[in-house]
């Protein structure tokens, strides 16, 4: 079976096995009759990069539906299933005038992967909204509610990427979104800098929503015109003793201060700074707008577009002597 329309990176590789699941009575049944094979749970596939095909049996996750749990004057929890389109359902919490996501419009991917990798963007990230998720472990088919002290939220980072890696299936997501006094949040200068460009003062969060719209189309490729999975390395965290050092030679590096004694760099500039921007090597390349975007012209393989990763890597270290972490799960 081929993965290549459901991984947004457009590459080549197959499934020994593929079962695409509608209801989570599908899922369970799945999950037992098939308790001792290997299996590679796929949501949205655009935070992945395929380099061999896969020898499990891939389950995809599409469950629908999305509904209002419960609400009070100034709160509604609203629960989506996995497999609904994250931009989708951003955009109908914004059309019932439900504040909390509208910074993160026009991310790919289904709402059942954001909390793994806590998903971001212009000034928020999920966690900032998340209430909780329910799931199913993959080998003992329980139920399993997380609150958001369990998924322990970082930097792109839960604990489905750590201690629980590989364990649970999430099947739907709630989040907790205003009902009124939203907080606008307009505080990434992107989107002032858009907001003024259309003479706009007091911002709703379909103009937010907007205007990120318009900042994503204008930086980062569409995954339907041209294959990528968004930002594919995390921006650096640095210790500030050792940014300093750092600092000193390269004075023009950009950073924000994210704690009392760390920085993150963006590590989109030192890709740039190293002269991978708009780069191409066959059919994988450095998107020429945003650094961070590995792209596949058409035929690259998950190998090719790794080993591009791989020298982008190794000359930021030999340069600036900063790591640079990939983002998205390389297969
Ligand atoms: N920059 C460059 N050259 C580039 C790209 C960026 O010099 O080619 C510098 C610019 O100076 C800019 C700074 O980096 O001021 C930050 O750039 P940008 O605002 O485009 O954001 P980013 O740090 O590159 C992060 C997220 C994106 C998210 C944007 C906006 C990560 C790994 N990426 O990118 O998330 O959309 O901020 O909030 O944190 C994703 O995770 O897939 C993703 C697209």
């Amino acid at each position: 079976f081929s993965l290549k329309n459901y991984n947004t990176f457009g590459i080549e590789a197959k499934a020994k096995r593929f079962i695409a699941v509608h209801t989570i009575a599908e899922l369970t049944a799945v999950l037992e009759q098939n308790k001792s094979d290997k299996k590679f749970i796929l949501g949205g596939g655009s935070n992945m990069l395929l380099t061999k095909d896969i020898d499990a049996m891939v389950i995809h996750i599409d469950l629908k539906g999305k509904k209002i749990i419960s609400e009070n004057e100034d709160h509604v929890w609203v629960e989506s299933q996995a497999g609904e389109n994250w931009h989708e359902f951003v955009l109908w919490t914004i059309d019932q005038d439900f504040g909390g996501l509208e910074n993160m419009s026009l991310i790919p991917g289904n709402v059942g992967t954001t909390p793994v990798q806590n998903i971001g963007a212009y000034g928020t990230e999920i966690k900032d909204t998340f209430d909780s998720c329910n799931a199913i472990g993959i080998e003992n088919l329980k139920s399993r509610k997380f609150t958001k002290e369990d998924c322990r939220f970082g930097y792109r980072e839960s604990i489905f990427k750590n201690e629980v890696k590989n364990q649970y299936i999430i099947t739907s997501v709630v989040f907790k979104l205003t009902k009124r006094n939203h907080k606008i949040n307009t505080s990434y200068g992107d989107i002032l800098a858009e907001l003024e460009k259309n003479k706009i003062k007091e911002p709703s969060l379909k103009d937010v929503s907007n205007a990120v719209i318009a900042i994503r189309q204008s930086k980062l490729p569409d995954p339907k015109e041209l294959g990528n999975s968004g930002s594919f390395f995390k921006n650096p965290i640095l210790l500030k003793t050792d940014f300093e050092k750092i600092h000193h030679q390269f004075p023009e590096m950009k950073y924000y201060e994210v704690s009392e004694t760390e920085v993150k760099v963006p590590a989109g500039w030192l890709i740039e700074q190293a002269g991978f921007k708009g780069k191409r090597f066959g059919d994988a390349g450095i998107h020429k707008n945003q650094a961070l975007v590995l792209v596949n012209y058409g035929h690259a393989t998950g190998q090719e577009i790794l080993e591009v990763s791989k020298n982008i890597q190794k000359t930021i270290f030999d340069t600036f002597g900063i790591h640079i972490e990939a983002e998205v799960n390389v297969i």
